[in-house]
């Protein structure tokens, strides 16, 4: 049995995010959005991993997470796997994708766009460049670097 097993027990249903990059667990939670609606969440980290070294894992029992809401995690976490686990078994497992886009979801970091002025206007940020994970506002043009988002996420 492996050190993680060890550590964390297996669940019957939900969803293991795994290879999460050691320590960004909490961040991940909260890009997920995930609210204490009473179903157990395991959080480990600095757990040791052949893979990466050190990952951190979150479980999520009772709630399947579908891609929509886990690919945002490509920004955060790109190495991270999704595991939906149905009476024991690993159903379905899916690495995490940049979309070709974010709508509504990343505002412009620049302050004179007019996605954020006062006027109704969905943010659209386009995914430029998946493997540099470069972002583009598709209304002022301004790219954006990952790391001037990650306050947002
Ligand atoms: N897992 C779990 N409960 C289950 C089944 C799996 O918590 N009933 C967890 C495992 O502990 C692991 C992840 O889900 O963290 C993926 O499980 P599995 O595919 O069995 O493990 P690996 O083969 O090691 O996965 P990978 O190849 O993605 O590293
Ligand atoms: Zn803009």
């Amino acid at each position: 049995m492996s050190s993680e097993q060890l550590l964390v027990r297996r669940i019957k249903d939900g969803t293991v995010i795994d290879h999460i990059d050691a320590g960004k667990a909490l961040i991940v939670l909260r890009a997920l959005g995930i609210k204490d609606e009473g179903n157990v969440i395991t959080i480990a980290m600095n757990v040791p991993s052949d893979k990466l070294g050190k990952k951190d894992i979150i479980k999520i029992e009772n709630r399947f997470l579908l891609a929509e809401e886990t690919n945002k995690l490509a920004l955060l976490a790109p190495h991270a796997t999704i595991n939906i686990v149905e009476n024991y078994n690993v159903r379905e497992k899916r690495n995490v994708e940049l979309p070709d886009r974010f709508i509504d979801m990343i505002r412009c970091i620049n302050p004179n766009c007019i996605t954020n002025s006062s006027e109704n206007i969905s943010s659209i940020i386009d995914v430029v460049d998946k493997s540099n994970r470069r972002l583009r506002c598709r209304y002022c043009r301004r790219i954006i670097d990952i790391s001037e988002i990650l306050y947002q996420i």
